[in-house]
């Protein structure tokens, strides 16, 4: 299972770039908006185009950008512009999982533009979806947990319903490094966590303290390297 990050902030994403780990982005408002409060100068698409410019030395790298609108021929016009952003084909336009949203994302695969269908919570959203030709679905785990559902049972669901089509499955709304093994361990093809989640998953008590032991072995002996 490939893993992405689920932010827009330039550090993060800069930090995580460093550690090897991740082929991917994803971003929707809420996640902008948040980055762009700290940020005057720039607008929605130059935050996007910014974040392209970081993932750029990754092959293959991607960039989820969301529309805004909720309605159809506004978020076509939205996806194209996104979509423009790269010469490489390196935009994911994310459309919400609407009757709307899913004439755009049947208008924008016809054109060659990639689409995440995001905000998915059952696998009939995710079949109809993958028969609008959406390169990605992306269920919400944490927030179908929120309500008392079980967002690992549901996107093992929707992995088991994709088998037949080229649709990915992209676990997002991901809160914990447990959730992200049993992304895996459901099938997921890609993962996208927030930072602080991808940190966690590196540590481990026991990392910690047999580093503490190694050093303080090899410190008393006096020895020099
Ligand atoms: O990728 C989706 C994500 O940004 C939503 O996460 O934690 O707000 O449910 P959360």
């Amino acid at each position: 299972m490939k893993l992405f990050i689920d932010t827009a902030n330039f550090n993060e994403i800069t930090s995580a770039l460093e550690l090897g780990v991740i082929t991917g982005v994803t971003t929707n408002p809420s996640i902008i908006s948040r980055d762009l409060a700290d940020r005057d100068a720039d607008s929605y698409y130059s935050h996007i185009s910014r974040i392209l410019t970081l993932m750029a030395p990754v092959p293959d790298s991607l960039v989820n950008a969301e529309v805004i609108s909720s309605e159809s021929d506004e978020m076509i016009k939205e996806g194209i512009a996104l979509a423009a952003l790269s010469s490489s084909s390196r935009v994911v336009i994310k459309l919400p999982m609407t009757t709307a949203g899913l004439r755009a994302c049947s208008i924008l695969t016809g054109r060659g533009i990639s689409v995440t269908m995001t905000l998915v919570f059952s696998a009939a959203q995710a079949l109809l979806a993958a028969n609008a030709g959406a390169r990605y679905v992306a269920p919400f785990i944490g927030r179908m947990d929120d309500i008392g559902g079980s967002g690992i049972e549901a996107l093992a669901e929707i992995v088991e319903v994709m088998k037949p089509f080229d649709t990915k499955v992209l676990a997002a709304s991901v809160r914990s490094p447990l959730h992200v093994v049993q992304a895996a361990k459901a099938g997921a093809d890609i993962a996208t966590l927030p930072y602080k989640v991808l940190t966690q998953m590196a540590s481990h008590p026991l990392t910690a303290a047999g580093l503490n032991r190694f050093s303080r072995d090899w410190n008393g002996t006096g020895g020099t390297k």
